[in-house]
């Protein structure tokens, strides 16, 4: 029987440059140490890690339709997606996390709702299943550990 056990971990603009960028917001670990927290977080709850980022939302975008053919397929446990700025401005990932049905856990570092108003609103949230903010780059562990639950029968 196939599994509903893959989780893809998407990453948005300018998170690339996690641990040297505005470090007093993001802190000081890098995408690499996201990777491996991700990878270790997923060991721990028996799902299979696809780790990826892009400062293209066209390739957000692709990703979000490869995640729908792998949630049809039924080997997708579910998506972590942090869109960066792309949260508060894009209407291309809102249309396509809806028209894929993924599972799908809207991610920030940051809490965004503590910032300026511009990242108060989100294109991805009404789209999501779950929001996860302020909690640090801990809070991608959270994101796995709910995605890991809701995939329990
Ligand atoms: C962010 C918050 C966004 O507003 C910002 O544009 C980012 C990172 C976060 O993780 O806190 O790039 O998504």
């Amino acid at each position: 029987m196939t599994t509903a056990a893959t989780v893809f971990v998407l990453n948005g603009p300018n998170l690339n440059l996690l641990g040297t960028r505005e470090p007093q917001v993001y802190g000081s670990a890098t995408l690499a140490d996201v990777q491996a927290l991700c990878a270790e977080a997923c060991a721990q709850h028996g799902l299979t890690l696809d780790f990826r980022q892009s400062n293209h939302e066209g390739e957000l975008v692709d990703w979000i339709h490869e995640a729908g053919r792998a949630h049809a397929a039924g080997t997708l446990a579910g998506v972590v997606l942090n869109a960066g700025a792309y949260t508060h401005t894009s209407v291309a990932l809102h249309d396509a996390i809806k028209g894929t049905g993924i599972t799908l856990v809207e991610l920030h570092i940051s809490n965004v709702h503590a910032r300026e108003a511009f990242r108060h609103h989100s294109y991805i949230a009404p789209v999501a299943k779950a929001v996860i903010a302020g909690f640090g780059v801990r809070g991608y562990a959270l994101a796995l550990a709910g995605l890991a639950a809701l995939a329990q029968p």
